[in-house]
């Protein structure tokens, strides 16, 4: 199962029931001593060394990582990416977030083995994947999208713009797959206090779930919050996290983990979160400062300036 250059791949050797895939998501990839955007973060090494350690015991076809593949968007950091990712044995198919820039994301994921398609084709299947930060980017002038400032790019919570609403439209209406999956970043339902779905971000779905019945469901990240959601009646599975991860029902830290899809021929989609336990990353109760985040009792602008006055504190 190899990519061809337009990003569609070709067929199994024999058709199958299911097609079996695993989701990464926020990697945030980080270079070793440097500080983590938000000033925590798991170690995102020993975390992937886990997680890869977990997917090698299952039979998978692909890989999908669900963007915040890089911390800051460095293209050290999608170095590291690309060295880690090329370890495992599926193809790796990548998609933007919003701590991605677009940039280093572009030049940085281009091996056979690793990439950023657009579509895949498999079987009667097409994944889609739709970069939920485009509805940010400016024009440069000459008709090429950039992104705008790193801060704006940084908090954005997902917009597609006329653009990418439009490609998925184009891409519903002449494919020959009877159904499409939507890998995105930002999921359009279960945010929480500290990021989530926008009204508008939202509404752009709304209108294009009522124009294309063929979706079947979305897989994204962005929360940290591994769950399950119903987005007018269309699933939304939302992957864990390597960088850290939350259970918003007992307020503890989650350890880092995966999701592991199958999706069926008739159109059915099933998915299970999978976590890597280890004594590295206990199941501890979230520090007050980070429960009152996701609870949107504080602002992120309110929660950097109290990570900022501890790490002064602790020089
Ligand atoms: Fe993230």
């Amino acid at each position: 199962m190899v990519p061809s250059a337009c990003g569609d791949v070709a067929g199994y050797g024999a058709a199958r029931m299911t097609i079996r895939v695993a989701q990464l998501s926020d990697t945030h990839f980080l270079e070793p001593d440097h500080d983590p955007e938000g000033g925590f973060g798991y170690d995102i090494a020993a975390a992937f060394d886990l997680v890869e350690a977990d997917l090698s015991a299952h039979d998978l076809d692909a890989v999908v990582v669900t963007g915040d593949i890089a911390d800051h968007g460095r293209p050290a950091q999608y170095r590291l990416a690309l060295e880690a990712f090329e370890r495992l044995r599926p193809p790796v198919w990548c998609t933007p977030g919003n701590h991605d820039r677009d940039a280093a994301f572009q030049a940085g994921l281009t091996r056979s083995h690793v990439s950023a398609p657009r579509l895949v084709h498999v079987e009667n299947w097409c994944f889609a994947f739709v970069d939920s930060n485009v509805g940010v980017m400016l024009d440069d002038g000459s008709g090429h999208r950039v992104d705008p400032e790193h801060h704006d790019r940084l908090h954005g919570n997902g917009l597609l713009g006329s653009a990418e609403a439009a490609w998925l439209r184009q891409v519903c209406a002449t494919t020959d797959a009877e159904h499409v999956f939507v890998w995105v970043h930002h999921p359009p339902a279960s945010g929480n206090g500290a990021v989530g779905p926008t009204p508008e971000y939202q509404a752009e779905w709304r209108t294009l779930l009522a124009e294309l019945p063929m979706v079947r469901g979305f897989g994204a990240g962005h929360t940290h919050v591994p769950t399950f959601a119903d987005f007018e009646g269309t699933p939304v599975h939302i992957g864990p996290a390597l960088k850290n991860n939350f259970d918003l029902d007992e307020y503890t830290f989650l350890p880092p983990g995966w999701r592991r899809y199958e999706f069926g021929l008739d159109g059915t989609v099933t998915s299970t979160a999978e976590f890597v336990d280890d004594e590295r990353f206990p199941r501890a109760p979230l520090p007050r400062s980070v429960a009152a985040l996701l609870r949107g009792e504080l602002t992120h602008e309110q929660f950097d300036a109290i990570v900022a006055r501890r790490a002064a504190a602790a020089g």
